[in-house]
């Protein structure tokens, strides 16, 4: 192989809401120009490759390649100016909600930490390179937990790992806690107890890395940004992104897919705060609508070739999904039907960070404590910070 094949690419995912038509409903085409025209700039004078603008529900994403690896600053500036011009021109339209993932003023090295949502992987190309990008809306990072677990660990879902030899040793599962800014690297099918045993709590522990355990290639990056915890306070969910690679010793594509066949339950819907079936679509129908959802999310294939994004395909554009989203409409009726009680809405721990606490601040006052006869024992949930 030659030292220009051996170059790394990049590819970067890094999505921001900077505001959107209608509420929260759908992002500005002339938001995404403005993003468009940044980047192509950049593309011009070699900082970036290639790059592809577009919007899941009211949150702009911008995919791009290039040769500065991950965490990079000037790629990350570039993102951050790409939102800041989108962020104005929705200013100007008076659109709603304008630059609320923009978190700070300035840019200060990495958008990390800032607002924005980031997945960012770097490779050496395979002669060809299938990847697929997975961008939702409604919903958190935690959400890919479930089937991220099913395509690289679950060999119901994932015949290759039964079947093929370049699979068949196993992936490694690197799970971020949130709370705790504390990483744990997990192995399956060894450890998949233990994995499961931490990622069923998708609100704390999310799958950020998975490489294949044979060779340690890296096989799909998530976004684990979560906003609220970032600012503290209510500002929206952290509608996450996540990029897989695909086929020769990876998961085939249909592998990929087939997790989503089942609209698994996710937080986030409306205000951030209920529980709802996360429902596949094509670009089209990527908008929320009913009680600000049901959570949506689209996946993009591409070709990765000498750093070019050739494609995309729009993979959940498809027939093969429509039982799917009816199941997730029949989920959305059923779940709906509980207003505000829980299992709905979601628990304590999560409210936290919703607008709830200062309703219940309200009532501080207004309970009476009583004196009881018994002792009673109530154990407070695992502490986030033991
Ligand atoms: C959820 C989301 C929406 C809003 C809701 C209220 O991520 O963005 O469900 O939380 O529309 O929005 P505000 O408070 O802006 O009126
Ligand atoms: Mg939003
Ligand atoms: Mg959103």
């Amino acid at each position: 192989m030659s030292e220009k094949e051996k170059e790394k690419t990049t590819i970067s995912v890094i999505k921001a809401d900077i505001g959107s038509i209608a509420g929260h409903h759908k992002v500005h085409p002339d938001t995404m120009a403005a993003a468009a025209k940044i980047l192509a700039e950049a593309k011009r004078k070699g900082l970036i490759i290639d790059f592809y603008v577009t919007h899941v529900g009211d949150d702009l994403e911008l995919i791009m390649t290039h040769r500065k690896g991950v965490d990079s600053p000037e790629i990350h500036e570039l993102a951050w100016e790409a939102f800041k011009k989108a962020a104005e021109v929705a200013r100007e339209l008076g659109l709603y909600a304008a630059g609320q993932d923009l978190l700070a003023e300035a840019f200060s090295g990495n958008v990390r930490g800032l607002g924005p949502g980031v997945a960012e992987m770097e490779i050496v190309e395979r002669p060809s390179e299938p990847i697929v990008i997975f961008m939702a809306d409604k919903t958190e990072p935690g959400a890919f937990n479930l089937p991220l677990f099913r395509i690289f660990a679950d060999p119901f879902n994932t015949a290759g790992l039964v079947i093929d030899p370049r699979l068949h040793d196993g992936f490694k599962f690197e799970i971020y806690d949130v709370y705790e800014g504390r990483y744990v690297v997990l192995n399956a099918p060894e450890e998949m107890y233990d994995i499961l045993a931490l990622i069923g709590t998708q609100g704390r522990y999310i799958i950020r890395r998975v490489y294949r355990k044979s060779d340690n290639e890296i096989a799909a990056v998530v976004s684990v940004e979560r906003l609220n915890l970032i600012a503290g306070r209510y500002v929206g969910k952290d509608d996450p992104v996540a990029i897989v690679r695909a086929q020769s010793g990876f998961p085939a594509i249909g592998e990929i897919l087939e997790p989503f066949a089942f609209p698994h339950l996710v937080a986030g819907w409306m205000r951030g705060s209920h529980f709802g079936p996360l429902m596949p679509v094509g670009l089209r129908d990527a908008k929320c609508t009913r009680f600000d959802g049901p959570p949506r999310i689209v996946a993009l294939g591409f070709q990765v070739s000498k750093g070019r994004l050739i494609g995309p395909v729009d993979l959940f554009d498809d027939p093969a999904f429509d039982e799917t989203r009816r199941l997730a409409q029949q989920v959305a009726d059923y779940i709906r039907r509980h207003g505000p009680f829980m299992p709905h809405r979601l628990g304590p721990e999560e409210m936290e960070y919703t607008t709830l606490p200062q309703v219940l601040e309200k009532l501080q006052n207004r309970f009476v404590k009583e004196e009881r006869r018994y002792k009673v024992h109530v154990k407070k949930p695992s502490s986030h910070s033991e």
